[in-house]
């Protein structure tokens, strides 16, 4: 069951995920995408909801900023996603990924033919790292005392992620990266690409928190139209998702986003702020799924891929405010 909830410019989408594996009640609130978008001033907006849902973490499912839009000779690229993190941080944990744009800043300065990238991508990371982020590049630790769960943070290279042909990230390359998943611990996985689903639950994940779709941009009933791999109609864009996965029952949820950039553009498709709530649960109560699967409630319904959406129950038509905001982004 996912639960929406309107707030300036923005909807909050709550979603509820049971496991025996988790070891105590834990809100999780995720953001990505925010593309150097700010609400208000400073993020007010951001930093009153997410005081509203009083998390005991944030994820940050990457694509902070604009890769193209870099610049070495100031921090205007930058300083409102560097402020937000800050002040995020300074009032929760803040577990944080790159995306597809960070990648790309990183590799970056070896073929740009201007040096205004140069250092970019190491100045974002030490900001990140001054505010108290905790950079879970390709590796994992536990969330927290008690909770049972282990956050991984999976970064792709930019090489996966391709316009129109897609590369494979078969099961195997996540053990390459991350090494093998706790088999005592709730395994979740942060991500941008939401694509490689079946590996991620091949692999161990028992919930993925992805973004990267931006809903697919025009949301068509539970689905979204196109993915930036240019695919028509992808199976990942926007809620819950469950597959068969190595740990049981595995869950992702894709997040709509906050911001958007050169496709100023959403339909029926207002910028996301997700908070999953994570519940302990006893085996028999999640289903009777051996291996101790993860309890997605909820009916649900088709979205392809092999996979079972379980589409957010919105009832948030087009919002005036985030009509405003996404004119301003034009
Ligand atoms: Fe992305």
């Amino acid at each position: 069951m996912s639960r929406d909830q309107r707030s300036r410019g923005f909807v909050t989408r709550t979603y509820e995920v049971a496991s025996p594996k988790v070891g105590r009640d834990l809100t999780l609130a995720f953001l990505a995408d925010q593309h150097n978008v700010s609400y208000g001033t400073r993020n007010e907006p951001v930093l009153e909801e997410l005081g509203r849902v009083a998390p005991d973490a944030v994820m940050v499912g990457g694509d902070l900023v604009v890769a193209a839009r870099a610049d070495n000779r100031s921090d205007a690229w930058k300083r409102p996603m560097v402020e937000l993190m800050r002040d995020v941080a300074a009032r929760w944990p803040v577990y944080y990924v790159n995306g597809n744009h960070e990648e790309l800043l990183r590799a970056l300065p070896a073929f740009a033919r201007s040096r205004r990238f140069d250092g970019t991508y190491d100045g974002l990371m030490r900001d990140l790292e001054a505010c108290g982020v905790r950079h879970l590049s390709n590796r994992g630790e536990l969330l927290g005392e008690g909770s049972g769960v282990r956050v991984w943070g999976l970064e792709l290279p930019v090489c996966y992620y391709g316009r129109h042909r897609v590369r494979e990230v078969p099961e195997g390359l996540l053990r390459e990266m991350l090494g093998p998943a706790d088999p005592g611990a709730f395994n979740l996985l942060l991500t941008h690409n939401p694509l490689w689903f079946a590996s991620y639950a091949a692999w161990g994940a028992d919930l993925t928190l992805a973004g990267h779709v931006h809903g697919g941009v025009v949301r068509l009933g539970s689905r979204g139209l196109i993915n930036p791999e240019h695919q028509i109609l992808p199976p990942y864009t926007g809620g819950r998702y469950e597959l068969a996965g190595s740990g049981g029952t595995s869950v992702m949820v894709v997040t709509c986003g906050m911001g958007t950039h050169s496709v100023a553009v959403r339909v029926n498709n207002p910028a996301e702020l997700s908070v999953v709530r994570l519940r302990p649960v006893a085996g028999a109560d999640a289903g009777g799924r051996a291996g101790g699967g993860v309890d997605v409630g909820g009916g649900a319904i088709g979205e392809g891929a092999g996979g079972r959406a379980q589409a957010p129950q919105h009832g948030d038509d087009a919002n005036p405010r985030a009509q405003a905001f996404w004119g301003d982004e034009r």
